[in-house]
């Protein structure tokens, strides 16, 4: 836990500034209550004609799997990080399937380059890998179907189709906002000759929520704490307003990709800290992914950067007194497994984290700049967790869903040490939950690890659409 207790020895004006990250870092439980409250307004707002900061965007994914879903289907994953080509087989036996993957990794300039550039890389690793696997796939109309994991916001008026909204996770291509993705990537395929036909277009949220709730029907939320953070729910098209104009029946389910990640994009509730406002300032979309750029892994570390620069350029405590802190100036070059691996040293020595601020930074830390360090790790991490549950005590609450379970997938979520035990900590003080009498009870809502959203869902939501189609229905 805290390692405040043991701080006799740090120097009184370090412990000042401790204190005072402390303050402007902690949410305590009136503050996650009101974030909450908002939250299910914005949820709301999302969902009506005049709309709200989240976009509550209807994914045309219309049916949880019964499990008995077979074939052999292609997913592409484009996320944040990496890009990710999957052929996944759905078996004859419930709820169980195969998958052969090859993993690509997304050169850094395309993030910021060209839109014919991004998609003749994709193009090329799916030809690279249909070439290498051959696969089992059965095409369809001559082509092989494909699930297209597009984890951003996009506005879809049919299941295969994907407006990109905006960029986000620090992506800036030019010449994809506004425009339809699908059709983009398809001509890069067809110039190259790969017979691939886009499907469905999803979301890595809701391909989640069906990946999960597939082994496990319990699971009514898809959440992901990676690069980026969001969620996705069934909602029913009934309380859609904003889709009343296509007279849909009431009762029809509607997966909704929240896109979260742009709660509070009006600075109603978040307490930001000024670090906060500097990432926002200094990113490529001011203004946007409020609640993600205080939470997901892509921002972590740089936050945590800001805080020791911030400590060392403008406080009188000196930090690093006397050494060069070039390497600790450039702007995102510590990752959130930076954060982890301090989180996870021993605080009795903290040695891994002087080793790391050695190797990667070429700085030595004194023992209370070590202890600073850690604490400014544990205090980003634990807002992040505890801001995270809000926006799963809001789902809740709002579709009544308790008991329940969440899916959850991303770096952070797996990774982060100790971010499951405080999302929990934070849900039990948002919904007042008595104390668990052991350990084995299970809380009303569980947050748990999801079967693979972006593949292994993607390729269940292409079946569902298939099926959907084969019975011509919407
Ligand atoms: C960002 C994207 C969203 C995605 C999330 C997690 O918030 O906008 O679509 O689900 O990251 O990858």
């Amino acid at each position: 836990r805290g390692c405040t207790g043991s701080m006799a020895d740090v120097p009184k004006d370090l412990l000042s500034e401790i204190k005072k990250l402390e303050e402007i870092f902690a949410v305590d439980t009136e503050k996650l209550k009101a974030i909450t409250k908002h939250f299910i307004t914005e949820l709301d707002k999302g969902l009506s004609v005049e709309g709200g900061d989240i976009p509550m965007n209807p994914t045309w994914v219309m049916d949880f799997p019964d499990g008995y879903e077979t074939g052999t289907y292609l997913a592409l994953d484009m996320g944040g990080t990496n890009l990710r080509v999957c052929e996944i087989t759905l078996t004859d036996k419930k709820s169980e399937f195969d998958i052969i993957q090859s993993k690509y990794r997304m050169p850094e300039e395309l993030k910021t380059g060209e839109s014919d550039e991004l998609w003749e890389y994709i193009a090329d690793c799916l030809q690279q890998f249909v070439e290498t696997h051959h696969g089992d796939t059965v095409p369809v109309d001559g082509k092989l179907p494909m699930g297209f994991t597009f984890s951003y916001p996009a506005t879809q008026n049919y299941i295969d189709e994907g407006i990109l909204q905006r960029w986000t996770k620090g992506f800036d291509i030019n010449g994809v906002e506004g425009e339809n993705v699908v059709p983009m990537l398809e001509a890069a395929l067809d110039q190259r000759g790969v017979p691939i036909k886009v499907s469905a277009l999803i979301n890595d949220t809701t391909g989640t929520l069906i990946a999960s709730a597939y082994t496990d029907t319990q699971m009514k939320i898809g959440c992901i704490f990676g690069t980026g953070c969001n969620a996705a729910y069934m909602e029913h098209c009934g309380n859609i307003p904003k889709l009343a104009h296509l007279n849909l029946p009431a009762d029809m389910p509607m997966a909704i990709n929240c896109e979260w990640g742009a709660f509070d994009n009006e600075h109603k509730v978040l307490p930001f800290t000024p670090y906060d406002v500097l990432i926002d300032k200094q990113s490529p979309r001011p203004g946007q992914q409020a609640f993600e750029k205080c939470i997901a892994g892509l921002y972590l570390g740089e936050i945590f950067r800001l805080i020791l620069v911030d400590l060392h350029d403008n406080k009188d405590i000196h930090i690093f007194e006397g050494q060069d802190i070039k390497h600790l100036r450039k702007a995102y070059s510590l990752d959130a497994s930076f954060l982890s691996a301090i989180e996870d040293d021993p605080f009795e020595n903290l040695q891994e984290t002087a080793d790391l601020f050695k190797d990667k930074l070429h700085l030595s830390c004194t023992r209370p700049e070590l202890e600073l360090i850690r604490r400014a790790a544990e205090l980003i991490g634990t807002r992040a967790a505890r801001l995270s549950a809000c926006g799963v005590a809001a789902i809740c609450t709002k579709k009544n869903l308790q008991p329940c379970h969440v899916g959850a997938d991303g770096s952070v979520f797996n990774k982060y040490p100790h971010f499951k035990a405080r999302g929990a900590q934070a849900l039990r003080e948002i919904l007042d939950w008595p104390a668990k009498k052991n350990t084995r009870e299970e809380d009303p809502i569980e947050i748990l690890a999801a079967e693979d959203g972006s593949g292994v869902g993607a390729a269940l939501i292409a079946a569902l659409t298939l099926k959907r189609f084969q019975k011509g229905n919407v």
